[in-house]
């Protein structure tokens, strides 16, 4: 069941360090973001941004990429919100990233928060209007990045999400046309997954994510919360392999994750590990 992978208790970790392979897309970012290097990013909880883990407490100097989470879809397509995660500290996120050379990208979605994506993306009109909407704010905060969070396309996630069985088709035509706009163009742009790639209109995990690894600088696979105590079993949170888990138990794991979307088309160095700092007890 692959919805233990993003379980809410996701959300109560706020630094998540990724190691990866060298992403090959070059983008004239205004912060020379070391392309020649594997991207060293961790996600930044803005909920706990004034209680519990502070900017002052982020050891700039690990990252070339802090990720702001979590910017929310709204049901209008034209509003974003960051208001579940403290807006007020989101511009001193991006000057103080900025101040120590790393690229500040903003995490768009998340557990409870990709209610929208589905309806978003739904007609032209409405992608339209979300690019507007994504790019308005990237240029307003002078976001070098965004990490698309949605969980799931044609896939439910939290439960009250809208959704489509076109969602994985809809989901590509727009970041083809995010990529189209000017300020699109220069974004870093990424997905954070689920270990097997997202869902089409046919139910099935998709076998050909080829248009996807064009649109994406890379994707940050989610493989943590893999097993919890919601498990029937107890098994590693975030497995190295299967073998990590007794067969009958095996729900997927980062050996999976690169064979799955490898085997669909994105590139081997276009997928970047997650990778969780904290554990689980059951
Ligand atoms: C969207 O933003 C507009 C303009 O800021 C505002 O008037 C409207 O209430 C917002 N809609 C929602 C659903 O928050
Ligand atoms: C932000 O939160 C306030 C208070 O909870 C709410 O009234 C407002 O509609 C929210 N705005 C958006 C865009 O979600
Ligand atoms: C397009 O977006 C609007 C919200 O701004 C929403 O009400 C509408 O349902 C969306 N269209 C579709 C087909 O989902
Ligand atoms: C899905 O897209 C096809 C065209 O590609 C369209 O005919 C169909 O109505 C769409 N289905 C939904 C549920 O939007
Ligand atoms: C994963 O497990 C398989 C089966 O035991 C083994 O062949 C493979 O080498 C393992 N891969 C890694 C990265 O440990």
């Amino acid at each position: 069941m692959w919805f233990v992978l993003t379980s809410p208790l996701l959300v109560l970790s706020f630094a998540l360090p990724q190691a990866s392979a060298h992403p090959q897309r070059t983008h004239h970012h205004r912060l020379a973001t070391p392309r020649a290097e594997p991207v060293a990013a961790a996600w930044y909880a803005g909920w706990h941004a004034t209680d519990g883990f502070l900017l002052s407490d982020v050891s700039w100097d690990k990252y070339n990429t802090l990720i702001y989470s979590f910017l929310e879809t709204t049901p209008d397509v034209h509003n974003l919100s960051l208001n579940g995660s403290e807006p007020s500290v989101f511009p001193q996120f991006v000057s103080e990233a900025h101040k120590h050379g790393v690229a500040a990208h903003v995490a768009l979605g998340g557990w409870t928060a990709s209610r929208w994506f589905s309806s978003n993306v739904a007609t032209a009109d409405n992608r339209t209007a979300f690019v507007k909407a994504v790019t308005d704010f990237c240029r307003q905060y002078d976001v070098d990045g965004v990490n698309i969070d949605w969980e799931y396309p044609n896939s439910q996630g939290t439960g009250c999400n809208t959704i489509s069985p076109n969602d994985t088709q809809n989901f590509l035509a727009f970041l083809q046309e995010l990529r189209k706009d000017p300020v699109g163009a220069k974004l870093t742009i990424s997905a954070a997954t689920s270990i097997l790639p997202f869902i089409d209109a046919t139910g099935s995990h998709s076998t050909d994510v080829t248009g996807f690894a064009e649109v994406f600088d890379y994707i940050t696979v989610m493989n943590y919360d893999v097993f919890g105590p919601w498990s029937a079993a107890v098994g590693p949170n975030a497995p190295l392999n299967d073998t990590c888990a007794p067969p009958d138990d095996q729900v997927g794991s980062a050996v999976t994750a690169v064979k799955a979307w490898t085997a669909a088309g994105m590139p081997l160095n276009k997928i970047v590990l997650g990778v969780a700092a904290y554990g689980h007890s059951f």
